[in-house]
């Protein structure tokens, strides 16, 4: 199989009606953070424990096509031996990886942010398909304020992510393109569309430009939501600007866009994706690529104990579950019940 062939079928396992994406490539202070809040200390022992519990959730296929997995988790085994990616290609799953070293303050811009880990891409790229990954992630985050993020930070973020896209592809690697907009502040949802907007066009002129095939990458963005600080938009107004934006920039080539939870609430960003995909059919996929929305819920029952395994994974399944519906346009809150 030639890159490209390889590029198309990861692209069709990834893409499939109902089915979304898991994002368990939680960075190491992100997930000592998370499991702090469960009162569970962040050893190799323990993150191992927890993501071969996420992976080995019975079922969790038919709603899940794709993880993102985190570096140190494509080495690890599960109880029996089984390497983690191979737990997950056997349940019909396939293993991504988080590719990007995480963001700096981006120079000569106050408050804006820059994401690093190009040096030496495509080198790494080899070592994680060898560990059975196939497609890669790069998150690009922007904060929102009156005057923030910068045109420099807009074009900068843009050229890093389409770099990035542009060497995986050269590695048989799907890229999925990130760009966070924040929700931290207390912007509205107006600002939040304007600023989403100017992000996607400015990413999209800039995979047009390092040749990057629309084709063989998917898009994971944030929903267009009001400041974390301020109420909440309501559900409707979150879908139609959602998705007024993409259809604003998002090329019909794209085959498929799998929104980050980016701080909703697990309930919130099931009834959000679901409203967004009953706004009528649109040129690409529409599904989930959430890491705290299909987590949280499985966190709480895990605590770190073994014995509440079982439980932990019905939790999964039933947010995964919820999800895909959602990604069909068929949740009902009564289905939380
Ligand atoms: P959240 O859904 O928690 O935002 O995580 C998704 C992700 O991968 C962020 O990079």
């Amino acid at each position: 199989m030639d890159d490209r062939d390889a590029l198309r079928a990861t692209v069709e396992a990834l893409v499939q009606p109902g089915k979304g994406l898991l994002a368990a490539d939680e960075s190491g202070p992100t997930i000592a953070k998370r499991f702090k809040s469960i009162g569970v200390e962040s050893t190799d022992e323990n993150r191992r424990a927890y993501r071969g519990l996420l992976l080995s959730t019975p079922g969790l296929g038919e709603f899940v096509s794709g993880v993102i997995l985190y570096e140190e988790t494509l080495a690890q085994l599960a109880d029996d031996g089984t390497p983690l990616p191979e737990l997950a290609r056997r349940g019909g799953i396939v293993p991504g990886i988080k590719v990007d070293a995480g963001k700096i303050p981006l120079a000569h811009a106050p408050g804006d942010e820059i994401t690093q880990g190009l040096d030496g891409l495509a080198k790494r790229l080899g070592g994680y398909k060898a560990q059975g990954a196939r497609f890669a992630k790069w998150r690009a985050v922007y904060n929102v304020s009156d005057t923030l993020p910068s045109r420099l930070a807009i074009q900068a973020n843009a050229d890093a992510l389409a770099s990035y896209a542009a060497i995986c592809q050269e590695e048989g690697v799907v890229p999925i393109v990130e760009p966070e907009v924040l929700m931290d502040g207390a912007h509205t949802l107006a600002r939040c569309a304007d600023v989403t907007e100017a992000v996607l066009h400015q990413v999209f002129h800039a995979l047009h430009r390092h040749g990057v095939a629309l084709e063989h990458m998917l898009l994971k963005p944030s929903m267009v939501v009001a400041g974390s600080e301020g109420s909440p938009a309501p559900v409707g107004e979150v879908a139609a600007r959602t998705v007024q934006v993409l259809r604003r920039t998002v090329p019909a080539a794209v085959p498929g866009v799998f929104f980050l939870s980016g701080g909703q609430t697990t309930v919130e960003a099931t009834a959000h994706l679901d409203a967004i995909n009953r706004q009528g059919p649109q040129p690409w996929l529409l599904s989930f690529s959430y890491g705290r929305a299909l987590q949280q819920t499985v966190l709480e029952a895990w605590r770190g104990r073994a014995a509440h395994t079982a439980q932990a994974q019905q939790a999964l399944l039933k947010r995964a579950r919820l999800n895909g519906a959602a990604a069909r346009g068929r949740y009902d809150p009564s289905m939380e019940s």
